[in-house]
């Protein structure tokens, strides 16, 4: 049982995380489980609990968790501290030790995968919860020219620039402060896709061969692609990759050895994982 895993969230039944992990164990002769547990909304703690009283060694943790984990860790590692979400946790002994590996994963698939260099570029974030904060200070590490972030609700997007500003300026501001301002590199890091609904971008933010990035996923184009497509963004991706490399992450956490991403990529994206 020392090599039990699992992935935590609310829904989960649809979740990619065991074959993601499946493939890396079986690529990488790593002999472990890693299974999907539904957890209450309200009985998180408890649900992390039992696994760990069951011999669970670590798991991943979704929405809505993210908050209560970084909570419930003993230890957290710094990129976790930064991100005030936890989405991989370890268990040795009494030790709770989180990490969020959502920031390492949004980095590698971009600058890896899509092969776009982020040092020097004029990034737009837009969107200020949870899945913008985690990201923030991985895609500060790459010296970009500028980060700013654009919000429904432009308070919060100018506490979060604020929360960051001791590792770079960071602007924040509502969808109308960036208009007649262009970037390189747009991250969608709203939930607005998953309720199918577009964004009130300017015209223009998109500079000729920028790159457009939705963290989400689905079976079509997301709103957000859709509306970069049409206004000219020079390359477009979801999040998938991103999922992958998230996962490749707390992999090599958990085990010491980094799995090979591409081909699991390959197969999420054919539908033959998942
Ligand atoms: P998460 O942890 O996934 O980031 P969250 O903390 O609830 O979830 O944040 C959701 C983000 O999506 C917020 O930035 C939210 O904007 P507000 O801060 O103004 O609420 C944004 N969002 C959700 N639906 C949206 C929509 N239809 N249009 C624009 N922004 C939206």
């Amino acid at each position: 049982m020392s090599n039990l895993y699992a992935v935590f969230g609310n829904p989960i039944a649809h979740s990619k995380s065991p074959h993601i992990h499946a493939a890396f164990a079986v690529a990488l002769g790593q002999a472990m489980r890693y299974e999907a547990r539904l957890a209450p909304v309200d009985g998180f703690a408890e649900a992390i609990a039992e696994f760990v009283a069951a011999g669970g060694k670590g798991a991943n943790v979704t929405v809505p968790f993210k908050e209560e984990a970084f909570r419930l860790a003993s230890r957290l590692s710094e990129r976790a501290a930064r991100a005030g979400a936890v989405n991989t946790l370890c268990f040795a002994g009494n030790e709770i030790f989180g990490d969020n590996t959502d920031g390492a994963g949004l980095v590698r698939d971009i600058t890896h995968n899509l092969g776009s260099s982020l040092a020097g570029k004029r990034i737009l974030l837009i969107g200020a919860g949870g899945a913008s904060r985690g990201v923030i200070a991985p895609l500060l590490a790459e010296r970009p020219a500028s980060l700013a972030i654009a919000n429904r609700t432009a308070a919060k997007a100018e506490a979060l620039a604020a929360a960051f500003a001791d590792l770079a300026p960071v602007e924040g501001g509502d969808f109308g402060r960036f208009a007649g301002r262009c970037f390189d590199v747009l991250i969608n890091a709203t939930s607005a896709s998953l309720s199918g609904e577009s964004l009130p971008l300017p015209e223009g933010v998109f500079a000729s061969g920028s790159l457009a990035y939705d963290m989400m996923y689905g079976k079509g184009e997301t709103p957000f692609l859709q509306l970069a497509r049409e206004q000219g963004a020079g390359r477009c991706a979801d999040g998938l990759g991103m999922l992958v490399e998230q996962a490749a992450e707390a992999f090599f956490v958990w085990r010491g050895v980094r799995p090979e991403t591409a081909s699991v990529l390959t197969g999420l994206r054919a539908g033959l994982l998942g």
